[in-house]
């Protein structure tokens, strides 16, 4: 039977919380530590179905992993040299596990299977395998894109210097993995900036790293070796649907404690400022190179509309849903463009927001990049779908909690693939 979930609209959210660990940092701690010589304690660790699939993966590659508790993981890596997997890689619904575990499989000296599940099977993976295949790895997959991925390395790689046509961090740290294994110096010249986890997380693992300006550079052949102990700060892609039910609800006052505030992550912060709510930053500090701090959000109920152009999307990428919720009931025309790569995501999630936002009666218009929002509508309860993507099930949750009247949302529970108890921390915090 289909699930589906009732939200009632909200007077206001009031209180404090602490999210999961962040879900990026989480994938590329569990891989070093998997990869790297020494045994690594990670504490706060995302409590993610994506994180579990890496974690899933990594037990296959011969990874020993123990969970002393949900939050904890303990890896003893294997110093450069996975074993062979005695079956397919299951990546689940998860790109950065696909991705990101391609690089570090191009310079093993074995064949691998990695597949996924039918949303992940539909994401372009050219963009990892040309990379992979130039430093000399042998890469097949389906119609010459997609998952499953027949992966056989070499060791060692050939050292490239990168340019991607997307701004992507996992097609950078792809090949940034793969350049630990490569002879000579591996580059990616970006684009533009995306989120930087992991030049920040090699130096922890005693791997040296060039930064110049979008240029990211690592000299190979390396074995990173473990920091010993890691502490994940809070997602603020998490923390971001709770902030923003807060900006739009009046009389809110919401703190989310030790949660990241990476300038490339954070940038959700700066757009609702933007959009006229009261942030305030306080206590920060330094985790693992990672800046986190306690970020409180006001509801003023006076926001106003928000103009994203191709610059801000990838430090955006992940709350581009959420602002167009936002915008619905903001003063003002929001317009987003640049954004086609938001239509290779979990689901389309141009398509997706503007059916959802269009059944609540926003007035949203489609782009091939982007769309544009006339605001502010009095949104309404409706019948609203996940299509399986986790962020468009919690940013239309948002939208619901907005709108006059209960809404239905289908297939709610993919919210775990990042937010396990997102439902229950929202509830928790209603006033
Ligand atoms: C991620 C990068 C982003 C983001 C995804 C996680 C990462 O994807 O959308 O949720 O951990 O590197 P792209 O880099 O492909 O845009």
């Amino acid at each position: 039977m289909e699930n589906t979930i009732q939200v009632r609209p909200a007077r206001r959210l009031r209180g404090e919380a602490r999210v999961g660990g962040d879900k990026s940092i989480s994938h590329r701690a569990v891989l070093l530590a998997g990869f790297s010589q020494g045994v690594t304690r990670i504490v706060d660790l995302s409590p993610s179905e994506d994180v579990a699939s890496s974690l899933r993966c990594l037990q296959m590659l011969g990874v020993p992993v123990e969970r002393p508790s949900d939050t904890e993981v303990i890896i003893r890596g294997r110093a450069g040299r996975f074993a062979q997997p005695p079956g397919i890689l299951d990546c689940g619904n998860s790109g950065t596990t696909i991705r990101l575990l391609s690089g570090l499989l191009a310079g093993q000296s074995f064949t691998s299977v990695l597949d996924g599940d039918d949303s992940l099977r539909r994401r372009p993976m050219r963009r990892v395998i040309q990379p992979l295949a130039l430093m000399g790895a042998q890469i097949e997959a389906r119609e010459a894109g997609y998952a499953p991925l027949v992966i056989t390395g070499r060791s060692p790689l050939r050292a490239i210097v990168h340019t991607p046509e997307v701004a992507s961090a996992q097609v950078k740290s792809c090949v940034l993995l793969a350049g630990l294994q490569a002879e000579g110096l591996t580059t990616v010249r970006e684009i533009r900036q995306t989120r930087d986890h992991t030049e920040r997380m090699l130096p922890a693992f005693g791997v040296a790293v060039q930064k110049e300006s979008l240029s990211v550079s690592v000299q190979g052949p390396t074995v990173p070796t473990s920091p010993g102990t890691l502490r994940v700060p809070g997602d603020p892609s998490s923390a971001a649907y709770l902030w923003a039910a807060a900006a739009a609800l009046p009389g809110s006052e919401v703190t989310v404690r030790d949660v990241g505030i990476n300038p490339t992550r954070a940038v959700i912060l700066d757009a609702l400022r933007r959009m006229k709510a009261d942030v305030r930053v306080e206590n920060v500090r330094l985790w693992c190179g990672e800046p986190v701090a306690d970020v409180t959000v006001r509801g003023t109920g006076n926001l106003v509309g928000l103009e994203v152009g191709e610059a801000l999307v990838p430090l955006l990428i992940d709350e581009l849903p959420l602002l167009a919720v936002l915008s619905a009931v903001s003063a003002g025309t929001s317009r987003l463009t640049g954004a086609e790569e938001l239509r290779v995501k979990e689901s389309d999630r141009i398509a997706t927001v503007v059916t959802n936002l269009q059944r609540m009666g926003a007035r949203i218009e489609e782009a091939r990049d982007g769309w544009t929002i006339e605001g502010p509508a009095e949104l309404h309860g409706a019948e609203l779908d996940s299509f399986g993507d986790h962020r468009i099930a919690m940013a239309m949750t948002v939208a619901a909690l907005l709108a006059r009247g209960e809404s239905r949302i289908r297939n709610p529970e993919c919210v775990a693939i990042s937010f396990p108890r997102f439902f229950e921390q929202l509830e928790a915090l209603r006033d």
